[in-house]
């Protein structure tokens, strides 16, 4: 179906199209010209009228035109970008000249494009073709950014469980609490403890405040810790251990190790040192004494082959949450080097979710998630780690770790300075299609990266079952508040 005609001044890259009527946004076009078929992506369209141009500024001039019996003459212009030649591949080299007309690309032409990848995630928007993924990309990471509510959950939920269904192992961090009581199968839900015995000594000095400049504390620390985790293990070993009475003294053991380290110093200094690593134990038990369990496995044995596995976070303050993630992350990279170079460790490639990464990758903040994420972002394809990103505030993310995710699926996204901050972030992202993002619907993206061999246009599948992330039912609960019976009528 013919949609116009090729005017004015074309370029290799793109050009203006005189078009039949109006056309959508995200549409695919097919031009041939000088014995190539080019197929082209509209990025903008335009409706107007010689007869009503900005020089009027008389209104009866319009109301008496309305009032004739014949239509106003209109124009439709549709700006095309041109992305490749369809038999070679290749980027085309020369311009569309005057007059070239322009089509809707047929299904077939397209459906070739789109079926090269391993999972279905949608379909092309207007269209009923499948868009499918290359699962192998996501080795160079994965960020999900839109406005809220736009559909970044319900495109974790498709994209984690499409990936299990082929074998994978996806672990997702569950801000929220949407996942792990979704209907996403096969699901593994894991509870977030963290466990001293798995942990090096400078992280634990990292989650007790202990500043990297403080080498008396860390000292302290450090002796005390490493004891502590040796002798531990060995009475684990002969399993000679009351679990029950290891958890509650935890934080007394290594206290006790300190005292025995710091009675042999002789200076004020040292004493002082080891009361203040002695406060910072405590306070740590105030802040994570829910997560800290020393008789958990490794997360790294909890985590499952061809499953959706969610840590639920959700109801940790923030600074816990980081600790998990972080600890995690690591774990995840550790684990997988391990295997690499030895054999044991984690024997399967892991994609691991963040949600709200803004909150753990933040631009401006320094938390511990940011140093393994970003470790992983430049590490993580050689050991079969992926990161996949997800935020609602792309301007709060850290630039280098967000230009590192080279596959990204944006979906409406509103606010200027979100979208200024991802396209200067981005290599593959250019203005027409950021300018699009405003546009799309809900569940609507832009893919741009490996994952497609073209930037894509598609509507997300829904995810089928459920998923915590639907908009509240605020003025259904309001009316259950006021007439409790109601329950009792509806159930009764
Ligand atoms: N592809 C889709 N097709 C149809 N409905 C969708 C689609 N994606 C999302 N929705 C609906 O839109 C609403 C918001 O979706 P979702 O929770 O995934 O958005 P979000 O971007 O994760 O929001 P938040 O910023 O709150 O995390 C939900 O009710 C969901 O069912
Ligand atoms: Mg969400």
């Amino acid at each position: 179906m013919i949609v116009g005609y090729v005017i004015g001044e074309a370029s290799p890259q793109e050009a203006l199209v005189l078009a039949e009527k109006p056309v959508r946004v995200g549409r695919y076009v097919v031009l041939e010209y000088d014995g190539v078929k080019v197929l082209g992506l509209i990025t903008s369209v335009t409706r107007g009228s010689p007869l009503l141009d900005l020089t009027i500024n008389d209104i009866k001039i319009v109301q008496k035109l309305k009032n004739l019996d014949t239509s106003i003459p209109q124009f439709v212009r549709a700006d095309v970008k041109l992305l490749h030649e369809i038999n070679s591949g290749m980027i085309p080299d020369l311009p569309p000249g005057p007059g070239t007309p322009v089509r809707f690309a047929e299904e077939d032409e397209l459906r070739d494009i789109f079926s090269e990848g391993d999972i279905v995630i949608g379909s092309v928007i207007g269209m009923n073709i499948p868009v499918k993924i290359k699962v192998n990309s996501l080795s160079r990471h994965l960020a999900i950014l839109a406005a809220t509510g736009s559909g970044k959950s319900n495109t974790v939920a498709v994209l984690s469980q499409s990936i299990a269904s082929i074998g994978g192992s996806v672990v997702i961090f569950d801000y929220h609490g949407e996942y792990y009581d979704s209907d996403i199968r096969p699901l593994n839900t894991i509870v977030p403890n963290l466990n001293p015995l798995h942990l090096q000594p400078r992280e634990f000095a990292t989650l007790l405040e202990i500043r990297p400049n403080a080498t008396i504390q860390y000292r302290f620390l450090r002796n005390a810790f490493v004891n502590y985790v040796k002798e531990v293990k060995e009475k684990l070993k002969d399993g000679n251990v009351d679990y029950e009475e290891l958890n509650t003294n935890f934080v007394k053991h290594i206290e006790d190790k300190i005292d025995e380290i710091a009675s042999s110093e002789k200076q004020r200094q040292q004493k002082d040192a080891a009361d203040e690593v002695k406060n910072k134990l405590e306070e740590f038990v105030d802040r994570f004494g829910g997560t800290i369990n020393l008789t958990v496995p490794d997360i790294t044995s909890r985590i499952k082959p061809a499953s959706v596995n969610v840590v639920d976070i959700s109801h940790m303050d923030e600074e816990a949450m980081d600790a998990v993630v972080s600890h995690y992350l690591r774990r995840l990279l550790d684990s997988r080097k391990e295997f690499r170079h030895r054999g044991t460790g984690l024997g399967f490639p892991v994609v691991a979710v963040i949600e709200e990464s803004h909150v753990f990758i933040s631009k401006n903040q320094d938390t511990l998630t940011k140093y393994y994420a970003s470790k992983i972002a430049r590490e993580g394809r050689k050991f079969g780690v992926s990161m996949v990103i997800v935020s609602q505030r792309p301007k709060g993310l850290d630039e280098t770790i967000l230009s590192q995710m080279t596959n990204k699926i944006i979906l409406r996204m509103v606010e200027p300075t979100d979208k200024k901050y991802v396209l200067e972030a981005s290599d593959n992202l250019t203005e027409d299609l950021v300018e699009q993002l405003s546009s799309l619907g809900i569940g609507e993206a832009i893919i741009i990266g490996n994952l497609v061999r073209l930037p894509a246009f598609v509507k997300i599948s829904k995810f089928t079952g459920k998923l915590g992330g639907s908009d509240p039912d605020i003025k259904g609960e309001w009316s259950t508040f006021l007439n409790p019976n109601r329950i009792g009528e509806e159930f009764g």
